[in-house]
Order: C-alpha cells, then sequence, then structure tokens
C-alpha cells in the first residue's frame, strides 16, 4: 500500500503500551521487538507480495531476501521463519509453487534460518513471503530512532530495482538489466548487517516500498533530525535511467513522490526523472545505515573488502526533524 493509505489506517489502531514492546508501531521502524527479559529480546517481522519477477524459484528467493532483510535492518541474524503463501492451484501447476518454495527455502539455508511451517492460501495471484524472527540482546538492536547530527549516511545496494521490475513485467527490460535486478534483489543483507554491528551505527532501516526519500523521512521522523542527500553520490542501476526517460515508472514511485513532498527539498537543476527515481519502490532493496563521521571509513572499507558498494549519500542535519533537502 502507499504510505499515505497505510498512514490512514495504521492512524485508528491503538498504541499497544505494554513496556516489554520496546520497538511498536509508532516509529514506522522495520520489525517490532518485544523484550522477554532483560538479557532477550524478539525482532519479528513480515513481509510479502505478489511476483516481481518472471521465474518462480527467483521470486521465491527474492521473497525470502526481502522478509529477512527487516531483522538485518534491526542489525540482528534472522533464525526462525513461517512461510505465507497465496496460490491459484486451478489456474497454475503445482510445479509453480514447488519452484517458489524452493527458492525461498534455498535462501533460508544460506542465511541460516530454519523454516518451521508456514500457512497456504487459495488465492487468485500467487503470494509468497515470511514471518520471521530473530533474538538479541534488547541493548543490541539497531533502530531507525537513533541517526544523530553529523552522522554520514551509508546506502548499500543501488536504486531503480522498482523501475527495473516494471520494465520486466512489459518485457521492455533488457535480459542483462533483468539478470543483474534479480542478483540485487536476491542478495541478503546479512554481511552489511553484520559490519554494520561490528563497527557500529546509530540507526539503519532497510530500503523497501517507500523508495530512498520515504524510508529516510521515516528515519528522521523518528530521530528528530534533518538529512542532506548528494544526488551525484546515489547508486542508481545504469538501465533504471533510460527506462525512466521513457516512462516506465511504477505507481508507487509517484505516490512515495507526493507523501514526501512537504518535507524534501529539490535543489534548483534536479528534474522530474531524478526526483523520482529517489522515490522509486525497492524490493529487497538495501540497508540505509547512519554512521558517526568517525566509522564511516572503517564501514566503507570493510564494506568493499566483501565485495559490497556502500556507498556514502550524505548526512544527518539539524534541520526540523524530517526535512530533506536533495543537492546534485
Ligand atoms: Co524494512
Ligand atoms: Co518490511
Ligand atoms: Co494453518
Amino acid at each position: 500500500m502507499s504510505p499515505k493509505d497505510l498512514a490512514q489506517v495504521l492512524c485508528h489502531l491503538p498504541i499497544f503500551t505494554d513496556a516489554n514492546v520496546l520497538v511498536g508501531l509508532n516509529t514506522s521502524d522495520d520489525a517490532g521487538v518485544y523484550k522477554v527479559n532483560d538479557d532477550f529480546a524478539i525482532v519479528f517481522t513480515v513481509d510479502y507480495f505478489t511476483p516481481v519477477v518472471n521465474d518462480p524459484y527467483d521470486f521465491g528467493a527474492i521473497a525470502a531476501t526481502n522478509a529477512f532483510s527487516d531483522c538485518y535492518a534491526m542489525g540482528v541474524r534472522p533464525c526462525v521463519a513461517l512461510n505465507i503463501v497465496g496460490f491459484p492451484i486451478r489456474t497454475l501447476p503445482a510445479e509453480v509453487l514447488n519452484r517458489i518454495l524452493e527458492g525461498g527455502s534455498d535462501k533460508a539455508r544460506e542465511a541460516g534460518v530454519s523454516i518451521i511451517g508456514g500457512h497456504t492460501i487459495e488465492d487468485a495471484e500467487p503470494k509468497y513471503g515470511m514471518a520471521v524472527a530473530g533474538f538479541a540482546h534488547p541493548d543490541a538492536i539497531i533502530t531507525n530512532s537513533g541517526a544523530q547530527e553529523g552522522d554520514m549516511l551509508i546506502l548499500t545496494k543501488p536504486l531503480g530495482i522498482g523501475i527495473l521490475t516494471t520494465g520486466i513485467k512489459g518485457s521492455i527490460t533488457s535480459e542483462k538489466g533483468e539478470s543483474k535486478a534479480i542478483e540485487v534483489m536476491k542478495t541478503l543483507n546479512a554481511e552489511a548487517s553484520a559490519i554494520m554491528t561490528q563497527v557500529g551505527a546509530n540507526a539503519c532501516t532497510d530500503i523497501t516500498g517507500f523508495g530512498l526519500l520515504g524510508h529516510l523521512y521515516e528515519m528522521c521522523v523518528a530521530s528528530k533530525v534533518g538529512a542532506e542527500i548528494r544526488l551525484s553520490d546515489v547508486p542508481v542501476l545504469g538501465e533504471a535511467w533510460e527506462l525512466a526517460k521513457t516512462g516506465i515508472i511504477p505507481a508507487g514511485a509517484y505516490a512515495n513522490k507526493e507523501h514526501v513532498s512537504a518535507y524534501v527539498t529539490f535543489a534548483e537543476g534536479i528534474g522530474e526523472i531524478p526526483q523520482i527515481v529517489l522515490c522509486d519502490p525497492q524490493t529487497s532493496g538495501g540497508l540505509l545505515i547512519s554512521v558517526s563521521s568517525d566509522k564511516v571509513g572503517t564501514m566503507v572499507s570493510k564494506f568493499s573488502q566483501v565485495g559490497i558498494q556502500g556507498a556514502v549519500i550524505g548526512g544527518i542535519t539539524s534541520r526540523e526533524a524530517g526535512c530533506i533537502v536533495v543537492v546534485e
């Protein structure tokens, strides 16, 4: 759902006041956190969606990678998962469902996650994802609310996935672009998360449906800070620029842009296309990490040692909470 529609529904839900709920609905964080005792908390999340690529195995692997990502964004290793499946068993062969589940299960094995159950319903369109839990010390969990003025912002995957997958649905994305997008979506945020917790971060979120600016906005609101982004430093999958220029842009990008428009100022000269690319909804996107300036060099070099391109795309400012400035 678009951030606007979702906010309208969620604002009517009561906030749970149990003192053991460390992270709940009120900060738009990636996963919920429940403290079991002083040394032990459950980090709990769910994600599922309709196919973003044509191959059922890849779809399953991408859905699993994406579902684990909210734990990784909080610096926590996902541990157990339940499959969530909708499938049109009367119109599609069961083999397709087998391949989706195989993709998910192989990715879970790669991540060291045990799938210990699940639930399947008949549905008009295939849907797949997981409910995922990780376990951590309550003090070791990285939320989206700890960003500090002077922090630098690192992004660990390129943007443009929503545009490329929109092009895949219309058979417009090139084969090379398609396989690159699949590779990016199937890359676990596990190593990025491990390095982030090892070096130390102030805040983190993963970039998914609300796009870079939507998720950065949530971080700024939760942390009561502002941010400045340098467009030229933001990594974008090359073909996304070409596709966006020909009008291949997912509807969600426009909804995201509208949602953040009152809080984002673009420098003069930044045209409509780059503005929309910064709002492109990502599937299984990278981590956006807010890290103090004395640690940013170490984190980036540790990323590059394992082949992760951690791009420093800007920093946290003291501007009025939730105010984002984008410069060239
Ligand atoms: Co998330
Ligand atoms: Co999520
Ligand atoms: Co059941």
